[in-house]
């Protein structure tokens, strides 16, 4: 296939494997680098000395041999994140093919990464946020929509999409949540998307870092159990209701509001919740931890089953092919 997301990043199918903290890995990467589309990772997976550098060297290796795949780094761009600089630097240096920016302003990022000829694509739920983007000199969208795993978007797909394609005609949309089948990327390609970033599905793969509890639980849920929940990083943030979920709440309480939002304490009790949240999904994550917070969106309705990753891409890849096959018979009836 070709679209503008193809050609940009110089792979096979339009298809990005979303970055997920905690979940993403090195083994995740290299299949999707094998299977032709573009694996991602969010800087924070590594936050130990000196590890971001070695996966980067391991992953331009995998690069190398793998014309048709390619992958790219998430920088969370808040001033609350404490590695920002540090793994932006690294990125730099390893020259890091692309990067998808989230939560911030995106221009140091970009001119960093323009510096070297790589590709920057920023996470917006909106035109404001895009407009601000643009203006930054991106290289696309990616348009996160509602019931997306993460920090979910308030707007439809359906709306989003078009609605950016309108605004910002030379500017490649990416569309991001709700997307694990087929279907769901023909639909997003049909609406002027050049691209889809998949999450929630490659948590059920055999290479995710993440427990199987998490993995069955992503099989067994439905769309219903996803629930959105301030308490991981003071932003709305989807995950599956479990009974810890539950028992903690959804909101934060009146005295954590005013903390975040006074301006002298503001910076750093928002650092303070990251942190715990951080901690807590990182146990949630582990075999055998029953205080689970487990972020997932509400494609968990649609998957099936625990599979690779290279599965999981073929399968989308040859579904796309039956659903327009299947829609081109339709029309022509
Ligand atoms: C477990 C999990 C962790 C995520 N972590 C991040 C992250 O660290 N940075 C980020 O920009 N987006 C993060 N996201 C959002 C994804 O990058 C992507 O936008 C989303 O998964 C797409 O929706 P989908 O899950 O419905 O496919 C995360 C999503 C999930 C499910």
């Amino acid at each position: 296939m070709k679209t503008k997301l193809t050609q940009l990043l110089n792979i096979d199918f339009p298809m990005i494997m979303a970055p997920m903290f905690l979940v993403s890995n090195e083994a995740m990467l290299t299949a999707a680098m094998k299977g032709g589309i573009a694996g991602t990772f969010p800087s924070l997976n590594y936050r130990n000395p000196g590890e971001i550098d070695q996966v980067l060297d391991k992953l331009n290796e995998v690069k190398s041999k793998t014309p048709k795949g390619t992958y790219g780094v998430n920088m969370i761009v808040q001033k609350t994140n404490p590695l920002y600089e540090k793994h932006l630097k690294v990125c730099v240096e390893k020259k890091v093919p692309f990067y998808i920016t989230s939560l911030g302003s995106p221009k140091e990022v970009i001119l960093k990464a323009h510096s070297y000829g790589a590709k920057v694509f920023c996470d917006v739920t909106n035109l404001e946020h895009a407009q601000k983007c643009f203006d930054l000199g991106c290289d696309g969208f990616i348009a996160v929509g509602q019931g997306a795993g993460g920090h979910a978007g308030p707007n439809s797909l359906q709306i989003l999409v078009p609605a950016l394609q309108k605004a910002f005609p030379n500017t490649p949309v990416i569309a991001a949540g709700g997307i694990a089948s087929g279907a769901g990327i023909l639909s997003m390609l049909t609406l002027g998307a050049e691209g889809v970033s998949v999450g929630t599905r490659f948590i059920a793969s055999t290479e995710a870092g993440v427990s199987d509890a998490y993995k069955n639980a992503i099989v067994s849920s439905k769309m219903d159990d996803i629930v959105m929940t301030e308490k991981i990083s003071g932003t709305p943030c989807t995950i599956i209701n479990t009974p810890f979920a539950k028992k903690i709440g959804y909101k934060q309480n009146w005295l954590e509001r005013a903390l975040s939002n006074n301006a002298r304490t503001k910076k750093y009790f928002k650092m303070w919740v990251q942190l715990t949240g951080m901690k807590r999904l990182e146990q949630s994550v582990k075999p055998g931890n029953y205080q689970t917070l487990w972020c997932a969106g509400q494609s968990v309705e649609l998957i099936n089953e625990i599979s690779s990753c290279a599965d999981i891409i073929e399968k989308m890849k040859k579904e796309t092919v039956e659903a327009y096959n299947r829609l081109t018979a339709e029309i022509n009836a």
